[in-house]
């Protein structure tokens, strides 16, 4: 595992730490590829980058964004939908070509035909960075828990309590989509490197999951274990659980746990040999 976790003071320390990920992406690689999640989480990030733009000039030109996840008949110039989350957050504010951002389309009328189709788009062009968010339950995008990690992009049932959180953007929770196009799990691993993003106490379980719980499907963030470039970014509230001296143990543990496995493996390749001989 290699998880850097940083803890910020507040939403404005996230969004400069989050911001200096994405200017090392991109001053590697002016055409980068970038993964955004929608969400209040990024906002900071977002509001950064507009900023950074305007007084730097720090160009998009020719950047391709992609986003993990959108609503089921939303209309994207509806104010809840996540492309026009995009649009007013960030893309109208920086120099980024609206031909090169990419999002799924929920009002398309083979939604199976649009998942295949972004599932292609993102094979073709993986992100050089992913921003990701996390849900109270540890969903990353929509993949809600137990959520089979091998699935490409898919047609997503949304839990109660992820409609509840996501019920601010509509005039009534009952609005509301049951349904969501998503990016999957192991689509999302396939970038670089992964920003995850996550403040607030009502984040602090799911972060502790994601770090320290069991390593399932009940948790879809624990996938990000097995991602080899992971930064964390989160304030003291989300981070509230994480208890590093047990954090380090359990890194410990694991190390330990490795180092046994490969001496057996180890054992096992001898004896094997020497049955052979
Ligand atoms: P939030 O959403 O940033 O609005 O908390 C994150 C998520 O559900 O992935």
């Amino acid at each position: 595992m290699s998880m850097r976790i940083a803890i910020v003071r507040n939403g404005k320390e996230l969004g400069e730490r989050a911001f200096l990920e994405i200017k090392k992406v991109l001053a590697a690689k002016r055409d980068a590829v970038i993964g955004f999640a929608t969400g209040n989480t990024p906002i900071p990030l977002y509001e950064k980058m507009a900023d950074d733009h305007k007084k730097n000039g720090t160009s998009y030109k020719r950047v391709r964004a992609f986003n993990l996840d959108e609503y089921v008949g939303v209309d994207p110039n509806d104010k809840a939908s996540f492309a026009r989350f995009m649009r007013d957050n960030l893309f109208s504010k920086i120099d980024i070509d609206p031909a090169n951002t990419d999002i799924p389309n929920g009002m398309a009328d083979d939604l199976s035909a649009e998942c295949e189709r972004y599932a292609a788009a993102v094979k073709k062009h993986p992100a050089d960075i992913q921003i990701l968010g996390i849900g109270e339950n540890g969903h990353i995008a929509f993949n809600e828990p137990y959520t089979k990690p091998e699935e490409p992009t898919h047609i997503a049932l949304l839990t109660e309590s992820t409609r509840a959180a996501n019920a601010g953007a509509f005039k009534d929770p009952s609005l509301v989509p049951q349904y969501a196009l998503t990016m999957g799990i192991n689509e999302i691993l396939t970038a670089k490197r992964i920003l995850m993003l996550a403040t607030g106490e009502k984040k602090a379980q799911a972060v502790y999951d994601m770090i320290m719980g069991r390593d399932d499907t009940s948790c879809p963030a624990t996938a990000l274990r097995r991602h080899p470039d992971v930064t964390v970014i989160l304030d003291k509230e989300a981070a509230a659980l994480l208890t590093f001296g047990e954090w380090e143990r359990e890194a410990e543990r694991r190390a330990a746990e490795e180092a046994a496995d490969a001496a057996e493996a180890e054992i096992k390749d001898e004896e094997a040999e020497d049955a052979e001989k």
